[in-house]
């Protein structure tokens, strides 16, 4: 087996031993933040606001990619919230958080939840709060209520692994993140036929 190291930008085998340590090394990497979040940004996702309420009893929410539906029995989801979140004691201290799905005509929620203006986040927007969860924000797709089940460090994140206690979801289409903008779904299929058919 060859275990020259590869030339640099050259794929590396996979279970090499140059491989495994790779993964166990913090700093080796050939990518910098920003080209890592540019590949990312191919795979396109939903967007969430994860919401839920501080020790005063103020809501809190950060615009959040990161979650994925992780097991049916128990129902738990995930989601990676940076170290620096501010919302995210809250989330720790209250043991509960809610995962808002957010609808193709929410762009300027989505856009408000992840700006620096934490005070006026929830301004002008109605909420109800679910017993064993955070603010459901009115007119949402779908939401869920999660109460923190495990939690594990990764990074510059924290995993957040919820038990989904409760939820509902409504007719309508998501709002879409793709390569850094905000899509609908109609507008995304309508570029794609467009792919399809050469048009
Ligand atoms: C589309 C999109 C998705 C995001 N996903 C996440 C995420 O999954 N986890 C995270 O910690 N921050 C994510 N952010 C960044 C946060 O929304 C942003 O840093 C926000 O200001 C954090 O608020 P907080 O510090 O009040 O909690 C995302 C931002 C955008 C625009």
């Amino acid at each position: 087996m060859n275990h020259e190291p590869p030339m640099p930008g050259e794929p590396r085998a996979v279970g090499t031993p140059r491989h495994r340590a790779g993964g166990e090394d913090p700093s080796h990497t050939l990518l910098d933040s920003n080209r890592f979040r540019e590949i990312m940004g191919h795979y396109p996702t939903g967007v969430t606001v994860v919401t839920a309420v501080d020790r005063d009893g103020a809501p809190v929410g950060l615009t959040a990619n990161s979650v994925t539906s992780v097991s049916l029995d128990p129902p738990l989801v995930l989601v990676c919230v940076s170290e620096q979140s501010a919302s995210l004691g809250a989330i720790l201290a209250s043991g509960t958080f809610a995962v808002n799905i957010l609808g193709g005509g929410a762009a300027e929620t989505a856009v408000r939840f992840a700006g620096m203006d934490r005070e006026d986040r929830f301004d002008g927007i109605a909420y109800t709060v679910k017993e064993g969860g955070g603010p459901i924000l009115e007119g949402v797709l779908a939401w869920i209520a999660c109460g923190l089940y495990r939690t594990f460090e990764a990074g510059d994140h924290l995993i957040l692994v919820g038990k989904v206690l409760d939820g509902a979801g409504a007719e309508g289409d998501p709002l879409l993140f793709f390569r850094s903008r905000y899509e609908t779904l109609d507008a995304a299929l309508t570029t794609t036929r467009r792919g399809v058919e050469g048009r």
